[in-house]
Protein backbone atom coordinates (compact mmCIF):
# COMPACT_ATOMS: atom_id res chain seq x y z
CA UNK A 1 0.00 0.00 0.00
CA UNK A 2 1.83 2.97 -1.32
CA UNK A 3 0.79 6.67 0.08
CA UNK A 4 0.36 8.89 -2.59
CA UNK A 5 0.73 12.73 -1.87
CA UNK A 6 -1.49 14.90 -3.31
CA UNK A 7 -0.56 18.18 -4.80
CA UNK A 8 -3.32 20.39 -2.60
CA UNK A 9 -2.31 19.31 0.57
CA UNK A 10 0.08 21.45 3.19
CA UNK A 11 -3.02 22.36 5.14
CA UNK A 12 -1.50 20.00 7.62
CA UNK A 13 0.60 17.03 7.37
CA UNK A 14 1.58 14.93 10.21
CA UNK A 15 1.88 11.67 11.56
CA UNK A 16 -0.18 10.65 14.39
CA UNK A 17 1.07 7.24 16.33
CA UNK A 18 0.18 5.69 19.62
CA UNK A 19 0.62 2.87 22.04
CA UNK A 20 4.17 1.86 21.63
CA UNK A 21 4.55 -0.33 24.51
CA UNK A 22 8.23 -0.06 24.25
CA UNK A 23 8.79 -1.92 21.53
CA UNK A 24 12.04 -0.81 20.11
CA UNK A 25 11.47 -2.54 16.79
CA UNK A 26 8.38 -1.34 16.07
CA UNK A 27 9.01 2.40 16.63
CA UNK A 28 12.09 2.75 14.62
CA UNK A 29 10.43 0.98 11.55
CA UNK A 30 7.21 3.45 11.82
CA UNK A 31 10.02 6.44 12.57
CA UNK A 32 11.82 5.45 9.80
CA UNK A 33 8.69 5.00 7.39
CA UNK A 34 7.39 8.43 8.37
CA UNK A 35 10.53 10.21 7.78
CA UNK A 36 10.75 8.08 4.53
CA UNK A 37 7.52 10.24 3.42
CA UNK A 38 9.07 13.54 4.57
CA UNK A 39 6.68 14.16 7.36
CA UNK A 40 7.39 16.27 10.24
CA UNK A 41 5.34 16.29 12.35
CA UNK A 42 4.45 13.84 14.95
CA UNK A 43 1.90 13.71 17.59
CA UNK A 44 1.33 10.53 20.01
CA UNK A 45 -1.29 9.44 21.99
CA UNK A 46 0.15 7.71 24.57
CA UNK A 47 1.28 4.77 26.03
CA UNK A 48 4.56 4.79 25.57
CA UNK A 49 5.42 2.16 27.89
CA UNK A 50 3.87 -1.05 29.63
CA UNK A 51 4.23 -4.39 28.28
CA UNK A 52 6.92 -4.44 25.96
CA UNK A 53 11.25 -4.81 26.77
CA UNK A 54 12.58 -1.07 26.00
CA UNK A 55 10.60 1.56 27.74
CA UNK A 56 14.30 4.04 28.03
CA UNK A 57 14.98 3.81 24.79
CA UNK A 58 11.24 4.35 23.38
CA UNK A 59 10.98 7.27 25.35
CA UNK A 60 13.80 8.93 24.24
CA UNK A 61 12.74 8.90 20.91
CA UNK A 62 9.18 9.75 21.46
CA UNK A 63 10.67 12.81 23.27
CA UNK A 64 11.10 15.15 20.26
CA UNK A 65 7.19 14.43 19.15
CA UNK A 66 5.27 17.55 18.46
CA UNK A 67 2.72 16.21 20.56
CA UNK A 68 2.64 13.88 23.07
CA UNK A 69 0.30 12.78 25.27
CA UNK A 70 -0.34 10.61 28.83
CA UNK A 71 -1.31 7.03 28.43
CA UNK A 72 -2.68 4.78 30.96
CA UNK A 73 0.29 2.41 31.13
CA UNK A 74 2.65 5.58 31.40
CA UNK A 75 0.99 6.70 34.04
CA UNK A 76 0.61 3.72 35.73
CA UNK A 77 4.45 3.69 35.47
CA UNK A 78 4.12 6.55 37.46
CA UNK A 79 1.99 6.30 40.11
CA UNK A 80 0.11 2.88 41.37
CA UNK A 81 -0.97 1.18 38.51
CA UNK A 82 -5.31 0.33 39.11
CA UNK A 83 -7.18 -1.60 37.31
CA UNK A 84 -4.36 -3.83 35.09
CA UNK A 85 -4.58 -7.54 34.57
CA UNK A 86 -1.68 -9.58 36.53
CA UNK A 87 0.50 -9.43 33.22
CA UNK A 88 0.12 -6.15 32.59
CA UNK A 89 0.63 -5.03 36.14
CA UNK A 90 3.92 -7.08 36.54
CA UNK A 91 5.10 -5.59 33.04
CA UNK A 92 4.64 -1.73 34.87
CA UNK A 93 6.12 -2.80 38.14
CA UNK A 94 9.35 -4.08 36.13
CA UNK A 95 9.23 -0.67 33.77
CA UNK A 96 9.25 1.25 36.86
CA UNK A 97 12.12 -0.61 38.04
CA UNK A 98 13.97 0.03 34.90
CA UNK A 99 13.55 3.70 34.96
CA UNK A 100 14.33 4.36 38.27
CA UNK A 101 17.68 2.29 37.60
CA UNK A 102 18.99 5.68 36.86
CA UNK A 103 21.69 6.54 34.54
CA UNK A 104 21.86 8.64 31.76
CA UNK A 105 18.69 10.67 30.82
CA UNK A 106 16.74 9.15 33.98
CA UNK A 107 15.69 12.43 35.60
CA UNK A 108 14.83 14.10 32.02
CA UNK A 109 12.26 10.76 30.88
CA UNK A 110 10.50 10.97 34.71
CA UNK A 111 10.08 14.84 34.30
CA UNK A 112 8.98 14.36 30.61
CA UNK A 113 6.51 11.35 31.67
CA UNK A 114 5.33 13.48 34.50
CA UNK A 115 4.47 16.28 32.49
CA UNK A 116 2.69 14.66 29.76
CA UNK A 117 -1.00 16.44 28.86
CA UNK A 118 -4.26 14.16 28.93
CA UNK A 119 -5.71 15.86 25.50
CA UNK A 120 -4.96 18.21 23.35
CA UNK A 121 -7.15 20.08 21.43
CA UNK A 122 -6.41 21.97 17.61
CA UNK A 123 -8.99 23.63 15.61
CA UNK A 124 -11.91 21.64 15.48
CA UNK A 125 -9.75 18.37 16.75
CA UNK A 126 -9.46 16.45 19.96
CA UNK A 127 -6.47 14.05 20.37
CA UNK A 128 -6.64 11.94 23.53
CA UNK A 129 -5.31 8.38 24.41
CA UNK A 130 -9.01 6.97 25.31
CA UNK A 131 -11.87 8.62 24.31
CA UNK A 132 -13.22 12.19 24.66
CA UNK A 133 -15.31 11.41 27.89
CA UNK A 134 -12.24 9.95 29.70
CA UNK A 135 -9.19 10.18 28.02
CA UNK A 136 -6.97 8.28 30.21
CA UNK A 137 -8.98 5.10 30.47
CA UNK A 138 -11.92 4.60 28.27
CA UNK A 139 -11.88 2.10 25.25
CA UNK A 140 -14.27 2.47 22.54
CA UNK A 141 -14.01 -0.79 20.78
CA UNK A 142 -15.77 -1.54 17.29
CA UNK A 143 -19.06 -3.13 18.75
CA UNK A 144 -19.55 0.21 21.06
CA UNK A 145 -21.26 1.48 17.47
CA UNK A 146 -23.88 -0.85 19.01
CA UNK A 147 -24.02 0.66 22.32
CA UNK A 148 -25.91 4.41 21.16
CA UNK A 149 -26.14 5.74 24.74
CA UNK A 150 -22.15 5.40 24.88
CA UNK A 151 -21.43 6.66 21.70
CA UNK A 152 -23.68 9.65 21.93
CA UNK A 153 -22.14 10.85 24.78
CA UNK A 154 -18.49 10.62 23.47
CA UNK A 155 -19.96 12.21 19.95
CA UNK A 156 -21.50 15.20 22.36
CA UNK A 157 -17.60 16.26 23.58
CA UNK A 158 -16.24 16.01 20.08
CA UNK A 159 -16.43 19.33 17.74
CA UNK A 160 -15.35 17.72 14.45
CA UNK A 161 -12.87 14.94 14.88
CA UNK A 162 -10.96 12.84 17.70
CA UNK A 163 -7.99 10.96 17.24
CA UNK A 164 -7.16 8.47 19.97
CA UNK A 165 -6.36 5.15 21.07
CA UNK A 166 -5.69 2.55 23.56
CA UNK A 167 -8.05 -0.37 22.14
CA UNK A 168 -5.13 -0.86 19.44
CA UNK A 169 -7.49 -1.50 16.83
CA UNK A 170 -7.51 0.96 14.18
CA UNK A 171 -10.88 2.47 12.14
CA UNK A 172 -13.40 5.47 11.40
CA UNK A 173 -16.49 5.28 13.85
CA UNK A 174 -18.98 7.89 12.64
CA UNK A 175 -21.65 9.80 14.63
CA UNK A 176 -24.50 7.74 12.19
CA UNK A 177 -22.57 4.82 14.15
CA UNK A 178 -20.53 2.86 12.04
CA UNK A 179 -17.20 1.77 12.37
CA UNK A 180 -14.93 1.04 9.52
CA UNK A 181 -11.82 -0.84 9.55
CA UNK A 182 -9.08 0.30 7.16
CA UNK A 183 -9.37 -2.64 5.15
CA UNK A 184 -12.89 -1.66 4.36
CA UNK A 185 -12.25 1.72 3.50
CA UNK A 186 -9.29 1.14 1.00
CA UNK A 187 -6.54 2.56 4.09
CA UNK A 188 -8.24 6.55 3.41
CA UNK A 189 -11.19 8.60 5.31
CA UNK A 190 -11.71 11.91 3.90
CA UNK A 191 -13.08 14.07 6.71
CA UNK A 192 -15.83 16.25 6.47
CA UNK A 193 -18.70 17.58 8.06
CA UNK A 194 -19.73 14.47 10.34
CA UNK A 195 -18.00 14.24 13.43
CA UNK A 196 -15.57 11.22 13.58
CA UNK A 197 -13.35 9.07 15.80
CA UNK A 198 -10.33 8.00 14.26
CA UNK A 199 -8.57 5.17 16.07
CA UNK A 200 -5.09 4.82 14.93
CA UNK A 201 -3.91 1.72 15.93
CA UNK A 202 -1.28 0.77 17.67
CA UNK A 203 2.72 1.13 16.83
CA UNK A 204 3.95 -1.66 19.33
CA UNK A 205 1.59 -4.09 20.15
CA UNK A 206 -1.62 -4.83 17.54
CA UNK A 207 -4.53 -6.33 17.76
CA UNK A 208 -6.17 -6.49 14.76
CA UNK A 209 -4.69 -9.63 13.77
CA UNK A 210 -1.72 -8.55 11.28
CA UNK A 211 1.49 -8.12 13.32
CA UNK A 212 2.58 -5.10 11.73
CA UNK A 213 2.66 -1.58 13.25
CA UNK A 214 -0.57 0.75 12.72
CA UNK A 215 -0.21 4.78 12.50
CA UNK A 216 -2.02 7.29 10.20
CA UNK A 217 -0.82 10.04 8.68
CA UNK A 218 -3.46 13.20 8.69
CA UNK A 219 -2.89 15.48 4.83
CA UNK A 220 -5.48 18.00 4.95
CA UNK A 221 -8.99 16.72 5.58
CA UNK A 222 -7.49 12.86 4.67
CA UNK A 223 -6.24 10.04 7.01
CA UNK A 224 -4.32 7.65 5.79
CA UNK A 225 -3.98 4.48 7.96
CA UNK A 226 -0.14 2.84 7.46
CA UNK A 227 0.81 -0.59 8.04
CA UNK A 228 4.42 -1.14 8.79
CA UNK A 229 6.59 -4.61 8.80
CA UNK A 230 8.79 -5.29 11.60
CA UNK A 231 10.90 -7.56 13.44
CA UNK A 232 8.67 -8.78 15.58
CA UNK A 233 10.43 -12.08 16.59
CA UNK A 234 13.30 -9.83 17.82
CA UNK A 235 10.91 -7.99 20.29
CA UNK A 236 9.25 -11.30 21.24
CA UNK A 237 12.95 -12.38 21.80
CA UNK A 238 13.69 -10.51 24.24
CA UNK A 239 10.60 -10.35 25.52
CA UNK A 240 11.29 -13.83 26.60
CA UNK A 241 14.45 -13.40 28.30
CA UNK A 242 12.92 -10.87 30.31
CA UNK A 243 11.52 -13.18 33.46
CA UNK A 244 9.37 -10.08 34.32
CA UNK A 245 7.25 -10.16 31.52
CA UNK A 246 4.72 -12.49 30.53
CA UNK A 247 5.57 -15.17 27.36
CA UNK A 248 2.46 -13.88 26.55
CA UNK A 249 3.43 -10.24 25.53
CA UNK A 250 5.60 -11.67 23.32
CA UNK A 251 3.70 -14.35 21.28
CA UNK A 252 1.01 -11.91 20.43
CA UNK A 253 3.26 -9.80 18.10
CA UNK A 254 3.47 -12.49 16.54
CA UNK A 255 0.16 -12.57 15.69
CA UNK A 256 -1.29 -9.00 16.16
CA UNK A 257 -3.72 -10.14 18.99
FE1 LIG B 1 -2.15 0.66 25.00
Amino acid sequence: MEYECREERYVSLRAIISDIHANLEALQAVLADIESQGIKEIYCLGDIVGYGPNPRECIDLVMPCNVCLLGNHDQGALFDPEGFNKGAEEAIFWTRNVLEQGGPGSEKRWEFLGELPRMHREDKQLYVHGSARNPLNEYVFPEDIYNQRKMERIFALVDQTCFQGHTHIPGVFTEDLNFYAPEEIDFKYQLGKQKVLVNVGSVGQPRNGVPQSSYVILDGDWVYFRRVDYDYETTAQKIFAIPELDNFLGERLREGR
